[in-house]
């Protein structure tokens, strides 16, 4: 998918994304529907949320092959995501010191914090893809605008 062909499927996602939220409030109902969508749309690997429950991260609702359970507080990408309350973008994940392996056939990611009110995280959302270098400056920009849909 080259930058425009990109730009158009973001584009065409966050309304469809808008109006799957509005028809829930279910926190668990959104995030399935919302990494289904997103899967299917983008094709990417694996798309699914951890959640923060008794300080550390949990499982939620995801698609594609299965994956480890639970993150501690700044291990792997999507603790260091959690600690630093900021996107993560990693082109390779050989590179990234700590990565999590949940599959073999990852080979870059993306993770996006979820922040309540309060501007703690409360969840993050994690993609992976089986291709180097699959996530730019695109994908951070429309995924923090649709993770605000959960709020
Ligand atoms: N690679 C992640 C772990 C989750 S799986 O990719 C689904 C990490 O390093 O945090």
């Amino acid at each position: 998918m080259n930058k425009e062909e990109k730009i158009l499927a973001y584009e065409t996602l966050l309304p469809q994304l808008a109006s799957l939220m509005a028809d829930e409030r279910d926190e668990i109902c959104r995030m399935a529907n919302f990494c289904a969508l997103l899967h299917e749309e983008m094709k990417f690997f694996w798309t699914g949320f951890y959640r923060v429950i008794d300080g550390e991260l949990r499982l939620g609702p995801f698609q594609g092959p299965i994956a480890c359970t639970r993150i501690a507080k700044g291990r792997g990408v999507c603790g260091t995501c959690w600690q630093q309350g900021r996107t993560i973008i990693v082109p390779d994940v050989e590179q990234f010191p700590g990565h999590i392996a949940c599959s073999s056939l990852s080979r870059s990611e993306i993770v996006v914090p979820i922040k309540d009110y309060n501007n703690d995280v409360i969840a993050v959302l994690d993609i992976d893809s089986k291709a180097l270098n699959t996530f730019d400056a695109i994908d951070q920009e429309y995924l923090e605008k649709a993770v605000l849909l959960l709020q």
